[in-house]
């Protein structure tokens, strides 16, 4: 299992964000950073921050960083009152889900997500209409409602575990469809799709994987979001968190990450010695998350999420699910 990263408040962050980011920059976030860490301990609020989180915000106030599946479980153990999820909505939801006790904020209402837009409970109980009996398995990019009509819940990095631990020789896998095309090839399986897609990783193309390769002689590290061509091109496909945990092992000179922009940007902090080139794609959604937003959001203590106890019940029993079934191999 790859554990969340906890920050070494020791560290030193001017170092590490003059290495980081272009020098013009960096003074302009220190001051934000400094009142967003001083707001943090009066608060007494934790910081949970995606992978795709701009390094000001990832390196500079973050308490934990990770994968969706390490901010799940950095949210369940949680000790502190207050979380402030840096992240898409659908992230923040399983905050809440995890922690009920604490109060969960959310520096952006805008940060929604394509996968999580493209299904709704009313979908999932017409796919269980038509296959009597399938159990459904949803990737955590879903509402809470999603969650509430699903048998489990799965990240990309346990999708195939997830899918297999149903025991069925069919499943339900929504919303996306070249995840789920992913899973279908590492299965046996059946797997029924839904027609979702995440408009950051659908852009990519395998011509743009073949040139970071045959230009740039870099290993091509993709996420099991993208289009089958593309994997197909991929010297490694996984979860942001697994795809740091492979270049950990590998050590490749050249990288193209196939995946939101700021994964290579945060990852120059540990692999120094590793060069990564394009391709990139931004996800807006994640974008709406900055320093500014996320002093307001602790000063006024606003945006918080909350989901309504009926459905909070059932979509709490497919997370835990998911978290029961454990981590072990990642896709
Ligand atoms: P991970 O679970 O790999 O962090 O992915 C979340 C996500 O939104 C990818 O687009
Ligand atoms: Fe959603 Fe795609 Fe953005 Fe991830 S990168 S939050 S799946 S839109």
């Amino acid at each position: 299992m790859i554990s969340p990263r906890v920050r070494e408040p020791a560290e030193s962050l001017e170092e590490r964000l003059s290495a980081l980011l272009p020098c013009l920059e960096w003074p302009l976030h220190l001051p934000w950073i400094e009142r967003i860490q001083r707001l943090k301990r009066a608060r007494g609020a934790l910081v949970l921050a995606h992978n795709y989180q701009a390094p000001e915000i990832f390196h500079g106030v973050a308490d934990v960083t990770g994968d969706s599946l390490a901010l799940a479980q950095a949210a369940r153990e949680a000790e502190h009152p207050l979380i402030v999820l840096c992240g898409v909505h659908f992230m923040a939801e399983s905050a809440k889900l995890l922690a009920p006790e604490r109060t969960v904020l959310i520096p952006s209402l805008e940060a929604g997500c394509s996968l999580a837009a493209s299904i709704t409970a009313a979908d999932v109980r017409e796919l269980r209409r038509q296959h009597p009996g399938v159990p459904v398995v949803s990737y955590v990019n879903t509402s809470a409602a999603v969650k509430a009509e699903s048998d489990a819940c799965c990240t990309s990095a346990n999708a195939v575990q997830v899918v297999e631990a149903m025991r069925s020789e069919r499943v339900i896998f929504v919303p996306d469809r070249f995840l789920g095309a992913y899973v279908q090839s590492q299965t046996e399986v059946e797997l029924i799709l839904w027609p979702g897609a995440c408009e950051v990783h659908e852009g990519f193309t395998a011509q743009q994987a073949r040139h970071a390769r045959e230009r740039f002689d870099a290993a091509v590290v993709a996420h099991p979001e993208c289009p089958p061509e593309v994997l197909a091109e991929a010297d490694f496909v996984g979860s942001t968190q697994a795809m740091g945990a492979w270049i950990a092992r590998n050590r490749p000179g050249r990288v193209a990450l196939v995946t939101e922009c700021a994964m290579a940007d945060n990852l120059r902090a540990d692999f120094p010695q590793v060069e990564f080139v394009m391709p990139c794609n931004l996800c807006p959604h994640m974008k709406q998350i900055s320093l500014p937003a996320i002093d307001a959001c602790l000063r006024a203590l606003r945006h918080e999420v909350t989901v309504p106890e009926a459905i909070a019940l059932r979509a709490r029993r497919a997370l835990d699910r998911m978290l029961e079934i454990g981590r072990g191999e990642r896709v």
